[in-house]
């Protein structure tokens, strides 16, 4: 459902929203290219748990391109940018800690890569009329696809078996299902819960209005000032 809405934002809504505002897409840009920093960081961290030489190469050479990503998303951001742009803060979290962690890994990177190129190509198709950023998109797409075939490739190479690295992509399909259920869930309940404080505030808001005027203004219930006469005073 999340993936069919972020489709349906990215192919309706974006185009209107950056012909409208350069800066807007400029500020995506950028975030994509942190996006694509920490894909490299991330890949170059996977090295230091992996024995096999062929696996650790394809980390290095995925993590090479990550980089080369991040610099041509932030040179396009440039380009575009009417303004200083803000910083992303983008909370990093460690994918692997340990040997064990590197076949999931191996299993989320194939599956991220595939979305995230899927994602470009629409944001390629979003670019309208800024024509160097969508040649941006679909170029570094063409390099996921690639960096998707060949995680599959060393999944398989890491556990020894088409079946296992099978259960590891569903695995992550459906931890990804599970977490982006959570986030539409939990903003669903923010908006129940803000429309229950307004019902809230429209029914009893005007009924009390008038008791809480009288209060306010009777003097025999104003709180007292501080300070008065020598007397008054401990
Ligand atoms: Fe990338
Ligand atoms: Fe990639």
């Amino acid at each position: 459902m999340t993936i069919l809405l972020r489709k349906l934002i990215t192919a309706v809504a974006l185009p209107i929203r950056w012909r409208r505002d350069r800066q807007h897409a400029a500020e995506t840009l950028k975030a994509f290219s942190e996006i694509e920093f920490d894909s490299a960081w991330q890949y170059l961290n996977a090295i230091r748990y992996v024995d096999q030489p062929e696996i650790q190469l394809m980390l290095f050479g995925n993590c090479l391109e990550e980089m080369e990503h991040s610099d041509k998303f932030l040179n396009a951001a440039h380009k575009l940018a009417s303004a200083r742009m803000g910083g992303h803060s983008l909370a990093r979290k460690e994918l692997v800690r340990k040997p064990n962690d590197v076949p999931y890994f191996l299993a989320f990177a194939h599956d991220s890569e595939r979305s995230i190129a899927t994602q470009f190509k629409g944001y390629a198709r979003a670019c309208g009329k800024f024509s160097d950023a969508a040649a941006v998109f679909n170029d570094i797409a063409i390099d996921e696809e690639k960096h998707e075939r060949e995680a599959r490739s060393s999944l398989v190479s890491a556990v020894g078996s088409e079946r296992t690295a099978r259960w590891l992509i569903f695995k992550v399909k459906l931890s990804k299902a599970y977490s982006g259920w959570m986030r539409v869930s939990k903003k669903l309940g923010d908006m129940i819960f803000a429309a229950w404080l307004g019902v809230i505030f429209l029914l009893f808001g005007s009924l009390l209005r008038n008791y809480c005027r009288r209060t306010l203004l009777n003097p025999s219930r104003q709180t007292p000032q501080l300070g008065g006469t020598k007397n008054e005073c401990y």
